[in-house]
């Protein structure tokens, strides 16, 4: 028996039974696949699918659900695959079609669930459409915004003053058409024209497509720019108000969106687009599909996608509420506050999902302090509803060095050396540490498209699966916690129980009462948990602890004195059931 089933075994945790009449995305965990960066088959130093479909067992191992891959279809890469030449084609670097085929047959036999990333609001400018377009072909001249700009005192000059994610005019001229095209990211990432039908029955295609290939649903990437705001009575394009936080018209925050994101159509794009997949799995069976929206809007906003009175939406719109509104110094209120705010704006009948990290934002560790890494996982691992981890952060691994010279995302490449790394994706897409070998055991080549991170013979697959209280393990124990009934179906309570601690409280009549305790900051406390939940049994069990922790797994507790050590984490139980 391995320590942690023994453990198991002491508590009496076995794998209980769920409710097998839920979705099973509603409590699942998802785990974010940078394909790049993950595990390369062939030695040139880029992860590929091969690479994945290599480490699925690896999914297994830790519990995942479900895989949400970013792209990896045919693509310039200007964007790393955020820019997409060909909707339904492998690109050679990642492999084939007949690789991704064995990838989700792989999968199957292993019920891990495949979630494409779905990038709709652009294509690449090499994307054989926008080539038809820019040549002005009439079934294709519409497709993307165009529009011809003004020419003040004889010089011409972009149609509005429309800011680009990446820096710069998010209008970019065209010799060929003589027109400016729109692209709210990367220039060469020309943004579709949604008010064109054919346009969306391209896109609607385009998830059919990929249904058939046998995927379980699909991320959909910056949703909220899908739409922009229609232009006048003379084709004319608004300018968009000034924010008064920056003089420097190439930086995206110069103007105030309120033109070019969270137009009030963009939500009914994901209710058509639901209804394919619904419409799908009608016609061939199997488990619900599932649409993961990203959209980094207010809140309100954010619950639209859910769907409304008529129209079921995405399943899973992404709650990004953590990563925008915490940081390091925030307290337990804080995080109460937030976590509360999405569970009672959320449309009745709705589920949470629960996010801290992806390949856009600097690793977790780096940003809340690597003493908080099992926090989050906890945190996470614990509230109602799914998890989405981004790969690595089970392991804890940290924001990699990538100096100027080596650096290549094209956010930080498009602004200047003195504040790149503000703006830098590289540093949270280091590839994966898998062993402590020679690059992490990422590739048997001898480089790496971005280099591996300096600290990863401490954190690694390898090294970490041996350490019993290591990040890693640390997680795998939350998966198995998770398979319990009152986490997978209990209800919730989350509360500080002062500025330093939070609790969340999971309970189910007839099971065992959960809480997760979190130390977010650098003092010893000790905390009466009867201060903050009523009616709990008196005596509690340690079902996880940390390396932080003083205390033993199985340790008993009182529910009026636990004390909890500098950042330490905890997940407790109650010895009785209720
Ligand atoms: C999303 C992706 C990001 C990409 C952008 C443009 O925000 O997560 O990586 O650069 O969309 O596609």
């Amino acid at each position: 028996m391995t320590s942690w089933a023994s453990i198991a075994f002491v508590l009496g945790l076995g794998l209980l039974a769920v409710d097998a009449s839920a979705p099973w995305w509603q409590t699942a965990s998802f785990y974010q696949i940078y394909p790049r960066s993950f595990k390369d088959s062939d030695g040139n130093g880029i992860g590929d699918l091969n690479g994945v479909t290599e480490k699925l067992e690896y999914l297994k191992e830790i519990g995942v659900t479900a895989t949400w891959l970013s792209p990896f279809l045919r693509s310039p890469m200007a964007d790393f695959g955020y820019d997409i030449s060909d909707f339904k084609e492998v690109d050679e670097l990642f492999g084939t079609m007949e690789d991704f085929e064995k990838l989700v047959a792989r999968a199957k036999q292993l019920n891990v669930k495949i979630i494409l990333d779905f990038v709709p609001n652009h294509s690449s400018d090499e994307c054989d459409w926008f080539i038809r377009s820019a040549a002005g072909e009439e079934k294709y001249k519409d497709y993307y915004i165009w529009h011809p700009g003004f020419v003040e005192n004889g010089v011409r000059r972009p149609p509005s003053n429309w800011v680009s994610v990446f820096r710069g005019s998010a209008w970019e001229w065209n010799e060929q058409r003589q027109e400016y095209y729109l692209h709210q990211f990367h220039k060469k990432q020309p943004d579709f024209n949604f008010r064109n039908p054919v346009v969306r029955e391209e896109m609607n295609n385009v998830l059919r497509f990929w249904l058939e290939k046998g995927v379980d649903g699909f991320r959909v990437d910056a949703i909220y720019h899908a739409f922009e705001v229609e232009a006048d009575e003379n084709g004319n394009y608004p300018d968009e108000p000034r924010n008064d936080w920056t003089d420097d018209p190439d930086e995206y925050g110069y103007t105030h969106k309120i033109y070019t994101v969270d137009q009030p159509e963009t939500p009914h794009l994901v209710y058509e687009w639901r209804e394919i997949l619904d419409q799908f799995q009608r016609e061939h069976g199997g488990d619900e599909r599932i649409l993961m929206v990203e959209t980094w809007s207010p809140i309100d906003i954010v619950m639209h996608y859910y769907g409304n009175e008529t129209a079921e939406g995405a399943q899973i719109p992404f709650n990004f509420q953590l990563i925008s509104n915490l940081n390091a110094d925030s307290d337990a209120y804080h995080y109460e506050y937030l976590i509360n705010n999405w569970l009672s704006k959320m449309p009745s009948g709705k589920s949470a999902n629960w996010v801290i990290g992806n390949h856009d934002k600097n690793r977790v560790g780096s940003r809340f302090g690597a003493e908080r890494i099992d926090l989050f996982n906890i945190l996470l691992l614990t509230l109602p509803g799914c998890s989405i981890t981004y790969q690595g952060e089970e392991l804890g691994m940290l924001d990699g060095y990538v100096s100027w010279e080596d650096t290549v995302d094209p956010q930080a490449c498009n602004g200047h050396e003195a504040d790149y790394m503000w703006n830098s994706r590289d540093p949270a897409r280091t590839p994966m540490h898998w062993t402590n070998g020679k690059l992490a055991g990422f590739t048997t080549g001898s480089e790496t498209w971005l280099p591996v991170a300096a600290d990863y013979a401490e954190r690694n697959v390898q090294t970490e699966r041996g350490i019993p209280l290591s990040h890693l393990n640390v997680y795998k124990r939350l998966q198995q916690l998770r398979q319990e009934p009152a986490i997978q179906q209990g209800a919730a309570e989350i509360k500080a129980v002062n500025g330093y601690v939070l609790a969340v409280e999971r309970y189910l009549s007839g099971n065992y009462v959960y809480i997760s305790l979190l130390n977010i900051f650098e003092h010893i406390e000790n905390v009466n948990l009867n201060d903050v939940f009523s009616g709990l049994p008196s005596t509690f069990q340690y079902a996880l602890v940390t390396d932080k922790s003083i205390r033993q797994l199985g340790d008993k507790v009182s529910s009026s004195s636990v004390t909890l050590m500098p950042y330490e984490s905890v997940v407790l139980r109650s010895t009785t059931t209720i």
